[in-house]
């Protein structure tokens, strides 16, 4: 497999980063998922923007303008013959002096992956709910940082119980997100979602399923649910890059009821993730 590492195509297993990177120091970085579909990163000018936002904030200088970024990736999927994938793309500080001062550190390192699509029929996964909340609403939440040790905690609990994923609370005990997706539930024929300030990421995925229900005209609610309430809900999903929509069957060993809504939405996502990759 090949690795795109600081502008060049390099075999895996010559691929190598300083031990003093920052992001492996201090997980002084930022990464993004995408889906390639037939050849082509879906929704990348989406995930590019929320990408170069979170550098700008970091205020790291990204090494690369927008359309070498997407050169790059089209050269990696084309060189492994892999047009259906997962595409990653990582950007790190860098190595600069001890400590946490970002000084020095102007040599950002970028890295570009492929991996193989999650195999498969359509996954229905098993939840349960953490201990583990997400740290109060800042501007870090709005972008995909590589700090994700409540995400990596919640989700070795969620493994621990034989779950597939697990849920987070927000600040006020809310549920806010999966560790690695967005949260949606169908209550009284409205789609319901947690609103952005609850401190979850901005889904790129989430974005696609608020946009195909304004287009179907189903209704949308932004709010979050109190413990308790999901079990209620006439279905629950997940949305993430990798994986589309994603059922949830059961939370904290309780089956949840499943909705022909979550069908439909998913037959619409994969209809669009065609249909824009073509
Ligand atoms: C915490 C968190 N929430 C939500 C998502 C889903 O985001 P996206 O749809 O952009 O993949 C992710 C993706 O990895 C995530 O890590």
């Amino acid at each position: 497999v090949l690795i795109f590492l600081n502008g060049r195509l390099v075999p895996e297993h010559r691929a190598r980063v300083s031990v003093f990177d920052r992001g492996f120091l201090y997980g002084d970085g930022l990464f993004e998922t995408v889906r390639v579909c037939q050849g082509r990163p879906f929704r990348w000018a989406q995930h590019l923007e929320r990408f170069q936002r979170g550098a700008e904030f970091l205020g790291i200088r990204p090494p690369f303008t927008p359309g070498e970024w997407l050169a790059a990736a089209r050269r990696l999927i084309v060189r492994n013959r892999r047009p259906e994938a997962l595409l990653r793309l990582t950007l790190s500080r860098g190595v600069g002096v001890r400590g946490y001062s970002p000084a020095g550190a102007d040599s950002p390192t970028l890295m570009l992956s492929l991996h193989p699509l999650p195999g498969g029929p359509a996954p229905k996964w098993k939840l349960i709910t953490t201990s583990h909340r997400l740290p109060p609403a800042t501007s870090l939440a709005r972008f995909k940082t590589a700090n994700k040790l409540a995400q990596i905690l919640a989700r070795a609990e969620a493994d621990t119980a034989g779950a597939d994923e697990a849920l987070l609370r927000d600040a006020r005990g809310r549920i806010a997100e999966g560790t690695a997706g967005n949260l949606f539930w169908i209550s009284r024929d409205a789609v319901c979602t947690p609103p952005l300030a609850a401190g979850i990421l901005p889904g790129v995925t989430r974005a696609v399923v608020l946009e195909i229900c304004r287009d179907l005209k189903i209704k949308v609610r932004e709010r979050s649910p109190r413990p308790g309430e999901l079990a209620a809900a006439q279905g629950v999903f997940l949305t993430l890059s990798s994986r589309g929509i994603v059922e949830a069957v059961a939370l904290d060993g309780r089956p949840l009821r499943r909705s022909p809504v979550t069908r439909q939405l998913r037959q619409a996502h994969e209809r669009l993730l065609h249909a824009e990759t073509a």
